[in-house]
């Protein structure tokens, strides 16, 4: 009896201490993964103190922000850039921090994916560089930017989708999601209006609703409700008189109220003005802030930033309302939950062969023919034996400058290099020709080398070539295609058309392949026999080059941007200072809604190159469009089709386009505006029959009276075509 007394006291002893070894700890919910994302946000917002919170909503050094430490709440890291993985930086400066894990793939620049027309170019794009963003451990890539092309000035353009509302919109939210699908955030940028350089840390941007919410809001507003981005970054300039980064009308009214954005709003580094508008309007991190831009270092506490300190004090003293403070907390431990802290996140790979292979392909489709008499191009392995490759851009690296996107990369194949392995080291003599001085920030310093030197020794190795390939354009330099500074003019610069014309006295065959990230002046362009637009292509660009001059690949790049030719012919320059660059204090946007194509088919001007070009070196034949309806509802749907055959000898694509003309309208209406496009594919002799979906809301305008948008009753004209100039057919619908 003893014994089994014994026994059981000892079994329960020996059972007690089991559980206490076996009992699962209760995890608290902001940690369980299982749980859904608004649950677990609202408990870690339970367990934080005020400290904590205010905490989350500024910067601790250049591109970090607090987590909660105490409760095992990751920080968040951002990095630039649209176009590759930025290097790390010292803690409190611009300053690479000397790593040696951290050089990336660079991807083209977004004007060339935007040529792509392939939104399946923006997905792999957005997937490729959110895989690098997600090795790297970033919470945050800093981009895409979706700026509307407004003037071929703009310093960074090549940051952005082009000229096109709807182009940029198409594009953006595929490349969102494939960053997002890493488990990082994309920061779609600048919000809004951040469309010149120069004084773009004041400038007041006046504009007419109809050209912000039919012009420069649409490829945001896709990013926030097709794409579903996590953070968006405010612009450095104001509108209607309040900085971008805390804005009640753009930030509180059309981004959070309107568009029910549920993210966070993280400031342009130097973004912030004032603590009361900071904590009010809309802003929900501080970043850089005592900084200019990228132009000086800060070395202030951030504790003294706005949303630190000042904001604590006045949360404290009840000036400003918790209930900000909460908003600002939850949506930023929301982007925490969706990224670091998610369930699913993958880990990511960096410089991957895959990453090299979407580079290039990106590159191959984003390249445009802008010209090609008697075909000149394809240029075949072996046809000549001297090729001269002329021009600074042709070895000079393009992903080094511009400003935050300056990239480390692990490696960058020039045009020239690129050449070289296509056509054989023997087959290929180079010759600088001109040269533009070093890649400096807010500085332009010129070259020190002799420029008459390098135009002699130029046409000397011109005038012995069988054909010469000139490699120019811009380059990432000040007053460039580069941060805080606009170019000057639209001509090329270092004396390259000089030096073109030059070159064509001595050797007519002389092709010219421009690398920008906008549009130039080409006085040249009725003597040259061939001429392509590259951008800038990152890693893969003398690859990619190479199969296009060559015609291992076939050009299929179409123009996001029009080609002006001149200044003058483009709206924001045709009209005073005050509509461009403004009078440093306010800018009018005077064109209206008359942006890009817009402008220039309204009032008749004849481009050099329009948007939505690029030729082939196939032909496509295309049969008369037909439209499933003529009667629409202003609910309903259009459905456009018709027959594109390829009837060249070489496999290629073609984009077809479809713009909408309103022609009796009640109020100012474009020429033509594009609503839908599909890039297609066909081998060589292949036909395909393809069709173009329109639902009728997107001929809406916006009303300005109603504050809302409008689809006019009546006839319209659909216009289908492989640019914004060459329609292939037109058909009409009447909307009832
Ligand atoms: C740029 C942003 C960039 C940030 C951080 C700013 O000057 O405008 O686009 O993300 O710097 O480098």
């Amino acid at each position: 009896m003893k014994l089994r007394i014994v026994l059981t006291f000892l079994f329960s002893i020996v059972m007690g201490v089991l559980s206490v070894v076996t009992a699962q700890p209760k995890i608290p919910v902001y940690l369980d993964r299982t749980k859904p994302i608004e649950e677990r946000v609202e408990n870690a917002l339970s367990l934080m103190t005020t400290d904590e919170k205010v905490a989350l909503c500024h910067a601790q050094s250049k591109f970090s922000s607090k987590g909660v430490a105490r409760l095992g709440i990751p920080e968040v890291w951002s990095s630039d850039g649209s176009h590759g993985v930025s290097d790390e930086k010292i803690w409190d400066e611009w300053g690479g921090a000397g790593w040696t894990n951290d050089s990336c793939t660079a991807f083209p620049a977004l004007t060339a994916l935007a040529a792509t027309f392939n939104p399946e170019m923006a997905m792999l794009y957005g997937k490729s560089i959110g895989e690098e963003a997600r090795y790297r451990n970033k919470t945050v890539l800093l981009g895409p930017g979706v700026n509307i092309y407004r003037t071929p000035l703009n310093g960074r353009n090549f940051e952005y989708l082009g000229e096109d509302p709807y182009l940029a919109s198409q594009m953006v939210v595929p490349y969102v999601k494939g960053v997002q699908s890493n488990g990082v955030a994309a920061c779609v940028k600048h919000f809004a209006l951040n469309n010149q350089e120069i004084c773009r840390g004041e400038i007041n941007v006046n504009l007419s609703d109809r050209a912000l919410h039919e012009i420069y809001l649409p490829a945001f507003k896709a990013a926030v409700q097709e794409g579903k981005v996590w953070s968006i970054m405010g612009a450095y300039n104001k509108v209607r008189g309040e900085h971008c980064c805390h804005s009640d009308f753009l930030l509180n009214k059309i981004l959070k109220n309107d568009w029910q954005f549920d993210g966070v709003v993280i400031s342009d580094w130097g973004g912030v003005h004032s603590t009361d508008e900071a904590v009010n309007n809309g802003l929900d991190i501080e970043m850089g802030t005592y900084t200019n831009g990228l132009t000086t270092q800060g070395h202030f506490p951030f504790s003294s930033y706005y949303l630190a300190n000042p904001f604590l004090e006045g949360i404290k003293s009840g000036k400003y309302d918790r209930t900000v403070l909460d908003d600002k907390a939850r949506r930023i431990l929301r982007m925490i939950f969706r990224t670091t802290m998610s369930a699913n996140r993958p880990f990511g790979k960096f410089v991957s062969p895959e990453h090299s292979q979407a580079a290039s392909r990106i590159a191959r489709e984003g390249i445009v023919l802008l010209k090609n008499d008697n075909q000149f191009l394809p240029i075949a392995v072996g046809k000549y034996k001297k090729i001269a490759v002329i021009g600074e851009n042709a070895s000079r690296s393009l992903v080094v400058g511009g400003g935050s996107t300056s990239l480390k990369v692990a490696y960058e194949e020039s045009p020239l290099q690129g050449l070289k392995d296509k056509y054989g080291e023997a087959n290929i003599v180079y010759s600088m020709g001109y040269a533009s001085g070093p890649s400096l920030y807010g500085r332009a310093e010129p070259s020190k080398l002799n420029a008459d030197s390098l135009v002699n020794a130029a046409i000397e190795v011109a005038r012995n070539a069988d054909v010469v390939l000139f490699v120019g354009g811009l380059n990432k330099n000040y007053f460039q295609d580069c941060e805080s500074g606009d170019r000057k003019s639209l001509s090329l610069p270092f004396g390259q058309d000089k030096l073109i014309e030059e070159l064509l006295k001595v050797n007519k065959n002389t092709a010219v392949v421009l690398l920008s990230g906008n549009a130039v002046a080409m006085p040249w362009v009725d003597k040259v026999p061939a001429i392509v637009q590259g951008w800038y292509l990152g890693s893969e660009a003398g690859n990619a080059l190479a199969d296009i001059i060559s015609g291992d690949v076939n050009p299929s790049g179409k123009l996001p941007v029009s080609f002006p030719k001149k200044l003058e012919d483009i709206g924001a320059h045709s009209f005073d200072k005050l509509c461009y660059p403004g009078d440093s204090v306010n800018v009018y946007y005077k064109e209206d809604i008359l942006v890009g194509y817009r402008w220039l088919d309204t009032k008749k001007l004849e481009p050099l190159f329009p948007f939505g070009y690029g030729l082939s070196y196939s032909t496509f034949t295309w049969s008369k469009p037909s439209v499933d309806r003529t009667d629409v509802k202003t609910d309903g749907t259009v459905i456009v089709s018709f027959t594109l055959t390829n009837s060249g000898k070489v496999d290629g694509a073609e984009t077809a386009q479809l713009y909408v003309s309103k022609p009796k309208s009640e109020v100012t209406r474009a020429a033509k505006e594009l609503k839908a496009f599909k890039k297609v594919f066909l081998k060589a002799g292949e036909s395909r029959l393809v069709t173009l979906k329109v639902p009728v809301s997107s001929f809406a305008y916006y009303n300005e009276k109603e504050n809302g948008w409008d689809v006019e009753p009546g006839s319209y004209t659909l216009l289908l075509g492989n640019s914004s100039r060459d329609i292939k057919g037109t058909m009409n619908v009447k909307v009832l």
